[in-house]
């Protein structure tokens, strides 16, 4: 799921919960849409190993997610709440940023219920089943990594009433979609955008286009990031205990007040005190620009 503004004051949708969830249902999947799951899940369970995190593929087998077809939401909540108190349930599509707050502070993960269509494998505005539970619920069988998703929660009811989602909103992108972790001295994926997309899951880690940098919170909210290609920088952490900490431990309101009065960082642009990890090329983004 991502962050995307929706008017506050929108309502639930007819036939959905005051909370915007809806029932899942299942049974009402056809075998065409279970077998477009499983073609996801084969391209990236052959791929991700020895690129992504161990607890992402620890999180895979405690949860059962290679069992064929779209997981049952209400199974799947069952074991991941005995792990650490999470559970996933449906929405229709976006839901405000506080609805989606509200729910991650109480450890529901919001999932969208439709899978993308078969000629549709390897781009998606909108996110679908196989991004939301595939990319995301994995990590929430971590225990660290779910409290720091309930601690983003938190701070995301937080910030709206600080006026500064958009600061915010950085943090989840260059972390819960598109962060990338240091372990044993290697890079790993764990972020849902890029983990459930193939093309992005060599990208991040093999191209030689986009910077890598060592995470820094402030740094983090200063910098735009792009919803139409790869990104052009990645922002590394050494843990998810380091990540979880700078986060709570953060004083958020002097933060924000501060960050009001820096410019904000374009995409693939570096600044000094930057912890280079890969100073990149930034070519794949010239090309898609046009410019060489
Ligand atoms: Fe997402």
């Amino acid at each position: 799921m991502q962050i995307k503004p929706l008017p506050a004051t929108s309502s639930a949708p007819p036939g959905a919960a005051p909370d915007w969830t809806v029932a899942q249902d299942w049974k009402g999947y056809t075998r065409e849409e279970h077998a477009t799951w499983d073609l996801l899940f084969d391209r990236q369970a052959a791929m991700l190993p020895g690129r992504v995190t161990p607890a992402f593929l620890k999180g895979l087998e405690v949860l059962r997610l290679s069992r064929r077809g779209i997981p049952d939401f209400a199974e799947l909540s069952q074991r991941l709440h005995a792990l650490t108190g999470w559970s996933v349930v449906a929405v229709p599509g976006l839901v405000p940023e506080a609805v989606f707050f509200e729910h991650l502070a109480q450890r529901r993960f919001v999932a969208g219920r439709f899978i993308r269509r078969a000629d549709q494998l390897d781009y998606l505005q909108e996110p679908d089943v196989f991004h939301d539970v595939f990319g995301h619920v994995p990590l929430l069988a971590d225990p660290v990594f779910a409290d720091y998703m309930q601690a983003y929660g938190e701070g995301g009811l937080r910030s709206l009433r600080l006026g500064a989602l958009d600061k915010l909103a950085r943090l989840y992108w260059y972390t819960v979609e598109f962060g990338l972790i240091r372990e044993g001295g290697a890079l790993r994926l764990y972020g849902a955008g890029i983990v459930s997309s193939y093309g992005e899951s060599v990208y991040a880690l093999d191209d030689p286009s986009p910077h890598r940098i060592g995470f820094d919170l402030r740094r983090v909210m200063r910098t735009r990031y792009r919803i139409d290609d790869y990104q052009q920088n990645y922002f590394v952490i050494d843990s998810f205990e380091d990540l979880l900490h700078q986060t709570r431990d953060a004083d958020f309101a002097p933060l924000y007040a501060q960050l009001e009065s820096l410019a904000d960082i374009e995409s693939g642009t570096m600044v000094p005190g930057d912890a280079v990890i890969t100073l990149g090329t930034q070519a794949h983004a010239r090309a898609r620009s046009g410019l060489h």
